[in-house]
């Protein structure tokens, strides 16, 4: 099993380019299901949850090929309606194979995603919408069965805010008869990215990045090209990682406008960020001023920031008060951090951290895909040497994250344990 070693204690500075937004890329790459023909997908980050997705729909009869980072995808011979267990345990992302497969085939069979190390994550509010569209659905051996001859327009109003169910529901009502409303819909960057790419393909879909989303039932979609929008969250994290290190970097390719809150919190707390013609500049801040934060649904502070923003708050003056909002089990990242001398105390929903306190290298454990961001940034800036184990989860979600950290100055090296 990989680690990644990392030597604390370097100033991170110089220039690194972000890459494209897993989280936009896997409803994209999904997307292509409800077309024939051959749809080109670019600037596709190469992280083990992509591939995963590209497995699934080959699985699914689509032919897939990548080059670089362009990928590109022919769903015309779509043949196969179930996400089998082994994929969808691996990559709970893989549940928006539901709503293309039941809009395209009239049937999908989806293995129901278990809970997860954040929380429950229940999918019931995708399932919800698909009923209100006229699809049929039961559960029979662990697998969601949905069956629907056609589907209708409707009116659907989410409870909670969710992001892959509204993109479920947004893939489902491109051939629904007549309109369907979403109400209460989730508006990040990445619902709105996929609904341009659906209006590309020829769908009808308006209000993307607003709270309500109207979708205009068309009868067929036509392959197109696209290129998959920057991470903003592995944007947040290069901006922690100047922080914690007081650094001066540059981060090149981003799009500020889809993380104003992260940008917001980063300056209180002493932060420079500027907008330069190609990318931020930010710059640590000699003295880390304390600030409290609330995850919330986009445009408010990402939970997918939350266990890296508890870093910064470690070596800051003061206490500062986390508080999760989004998923229930989110603080798993506080105990490996405790381990290396922080002062962190976890109740109910929020984490107190009192900062100032040196943090020491030590072995720690990557529990989820943030939490060992989280421990990266820690290692960076922590005296001596962290080993973080478990890596796997890391590469789930950021490309090549140690070697773009070594080239701003960090001493990181990726080893066979
Ligand atoms: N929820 C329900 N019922 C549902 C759906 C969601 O109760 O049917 C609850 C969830 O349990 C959670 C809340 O609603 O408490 C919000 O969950 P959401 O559905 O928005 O999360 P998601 O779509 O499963 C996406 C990202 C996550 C990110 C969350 C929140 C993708 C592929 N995943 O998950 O990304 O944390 O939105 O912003 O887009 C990550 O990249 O590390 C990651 C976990």
């Amino acid at each position: 099993m990989e680690k990644i070693v990392i030597e604390g204690g370097h100033r991170l500075e110089g220039t690194v380019v972000v890459s494209g937004a897993k989280n936009a890329a896997l409803p994209i790459l999904v997307s292509a299901l409800l077309s024939d023909g051959t749809n080109t997908f670019d600037n596709v980050p190469d992280l083990k949850d992509v591939r995963t997705i590209k497995t699934l729909l080959a699985d699914l009869g689509a032919k897939v090929e990548t080059s670089g980072s362009v990928v590109k995808v022919d769903a015309t011979g779509l043949n196969n309606q179930e996400a089998p267990y082994d994929l969808v345990r691996t990559m709970r992302a893989s549940v928006l194979v539901l709503g293309p497969l039941l809009a395209r085939l009239g049937r999908a069979r989806v293995s129901l995603p278990g809970g997860c190390a954040i929380g429950a994550r229940p999918i019931n509010l995708h399932l919800k919408g698909l009923e209100e569209l006229g699809a049929v659905i039961s559960l029979s051996e662990g697998y969601i069965e949905a069956e629907a001859s056609s589907l209708k327009g409707a009116e659907i109003y989410f409870d909670i805010v969710t992001v892959t169910g509204t993109e479920n529901l947004m893939m489902a009502a491109v051939f629904a008869e007549g309109l369907t409303t979403l109400r209460n819909a989730a508006r990040e960057p990445e619902i709105v990215a996929l609904a341009e790419v659906l209006n590309q393909m020829g769908a009808q879909i308006t209000g993307a990045g607003t709270p309500v989303i109207e979708i205009r039932g068309v009868k067929t979609l036509k392959p197109t090209s696209f290129s998959i929008i920057p991470d903003r969250i592995e944007t947040g994290t290069f901006m922690i990682a100047a922080g914690v290190t007081g650094g001066d970097i540059k981060i090149v390719g981003c799009d500020p406008n889809h993380f104003r809150a992260v940008i917001n919190k980063l300056r209180q707390t002493g932060m420079t960020v500027e907008q330069e013609a190609d990318g931020l500049r930010v710059v640590g801040a000699e003295t880390i001023s304390s600030a409290d934060v609330k995850t919330l649904p986009y445009p408010g502070f990402p939970t997918d920031m939350q266990a890296q923003f508890m870093v910064l708050m470690c070596f800051a003056e003061g206490l500062s008060v986390i508080s999760e909002t989004i998923f229930e089990n989110r603080f798993i990242h506080v105990s490996e951090l405790q381990r290396m001398g922080a002062d962190i105390t976890v109740s109910g929903s929020a984490a107190v951290v009192k900062g100032g306190q040196r943090l020491t290298g030590a072995p720690v454990m990557a529990t989820d895909l943030r939490a060992s961001a989280s421990l990266i940034l820690a290692g960076l800036a922590a005296e001596g040497t962290t080993e973080v184990a478990r890596i796997y989860h890391i590469d789930r979600g950021y490309e090549s994250i140690e070697k773009k950290l070594s080239q701003l100055g960090g001493k990181l090296e990726r080893v066979n344990a």
